[in-house]
């Protein structure tokens, strides 16, 4: 089973941007966090961030063949990122949105997300914990659909 795990604009400053909101371990340490509960549960990830939104589009593209699902954090795209939200709906796998943030408890524009219709689920506020709640649900989806 393989996942893809990616983040969008500005989370590759994890550790040292505003991490009272963001907490502070870096994004390679949370990256690192998920491929070792990924290989506790049979299952590989992999990780990708870009500030681009284009970026992000080819990732999927490329490396969504032969996954079972994209545990995805859009960052600021996820307002209004609808080339990346075409990706996601176009490339037929199962994601799940995560924010570090309680997106619901934020700036007003923080609470819409273009991408949560179409996911199987969104996770807000968890912090680093929440990409691993996404990668528990999405092996679970895996399992029930027979994506394995
Ligand atoms: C974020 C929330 C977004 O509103 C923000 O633009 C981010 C990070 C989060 O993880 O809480 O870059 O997605």
């Amino acid at each position: 089973m393989r996942f893809l795990l990616v983040n969008g604009p500005n989370l590759n400053t994890l550790g040292r941007r505003q991490p009272q909101i963001y907490g502070s371990l870096t994004l390679k340490e949370i990256e690192a966090r998920v491929a070792q509960r990924a290989a506790e549960l049979g299952a590989e990830v992999r990780a990708f961030q870009s500030n681009h939104e284009g970026a992000l589009i080819d990732f999927i593209q490329a490396e969504g063949e032969g996954a079972q699902g994209i545990i995805i954090n859009p960052g600021a795209l996820t307002h209004y990122g609808l080339s990346l939200r075409d990706a996601l709906e176009g490339c037929g796998l199962p994601f799940i949105e995560v924010h570090l943030s309680n997106i619901h408890a934020r700036e007003p524009f923080r609470r819409r997300s273009v991408m949560a219709a179409i996911a199987r689920g969104q996770i807000s506020g968890q912090g680093w914990q929440g990409y691993i709640q996404a990668l528990e649900s999405l092996v679970a989806i895996a399992k029930e659909e027979g994506r394995e």
